[in-house]
């Protein structure tokens, strides 16, 4: 009998929303209940895609163009879905995600303006019509992302280092994406504690992905 093939979930949302801390807790609990799991994250997540990383997330904030730091994170994300995901998914794993394509939406869309038809372009050559099962968006009020964000400290700093409002039009961009795809998406709000989020994260998979 061939294994069924096993849930995509993401996690999305501003810098310091917690989605490491949330993606940890979820892959134990699923553990728990015997599920395979696999977690890993974007950009990234095999290694050409942590090879592309670097480029995007150390430099100078101005090192890209839109097109091509949008066609960069596709270019990893392939890379990572084709080496990752898919054969993951294949053996019946479940893949916990720490974001995808909804923060290419966010962030180069929402953030730096480029044209969502583009973005959706490049989703059809990288993707296809594959997509997550269920997408959890961390919603968190910017400031308390950034001061988050700001504590953990490292040279992965160069998104964090975007303005205020690029980091405000992202949080209303993961917000109108979660209202524009109910069926896959559920926001979480990440300002209340850990413990509490943890809850709130698997009463959503549980609802949404029929698990005991
Ligand atoms: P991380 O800090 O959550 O690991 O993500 C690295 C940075 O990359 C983060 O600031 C968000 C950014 N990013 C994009 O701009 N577009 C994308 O498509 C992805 C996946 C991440």
């Amino acid at each position: 009998m061939a294994l069924a093939r096993g849930k995509f979930i993401t996690l999305e949302g501003g810098e310091g929303a917690g989605k490491s801390t949330q993606l940890r807790l979820l892959a134990d609990a699923l553990r728990a209940q015997d599920i395979m799991v696999v977690t890993t994250r974007e950009p990234g997540g095999s290694p050409g895609a942590e090879a592309i990383r670097t480029l995007l997330v150390e430099g100078a904030v101005e090192r890209w163009d839109g097109v091509t730091e949008a066609l960069l994170h596709f270019a990893a994300r392939r890379d990572h879905l084709v080496k990752t995901v898919w054969p993951a998914l294949e053996r019946g794993a479940w893949v916990i995600c720490d974001r995808f394509a909804d923060s290419t939406l966010a962030y180069q869309g929402f953030g730096h303006g480029l044209d969502p038809k583009v973005i959706e372009s490049l989703y059809r050559v990288a993707v296809g019509h594959f997509a997550p099962d269920l997408t959890l968006v961390m919603d968190l009020p910017v400031e308390k992302g950034l001061e988050r964000a700001g504590l953990r400290g490292g040279a992965e700093d160069r998104y964090e280092r975007m303005g205020l409002g690029f980091h405000q039009r992202l949080r209303q961009g993961f917000l109108g994406i979660a209202a524009s795809n109910p069926m896959r998406c559920a926001v979480i709000d990440a300002a209340q504690t850990p413990v509490d989020v943890h809850k709130m994260v698997m009463a959503t998979v549980r609802a949404r992905l029929a698990l005991p």
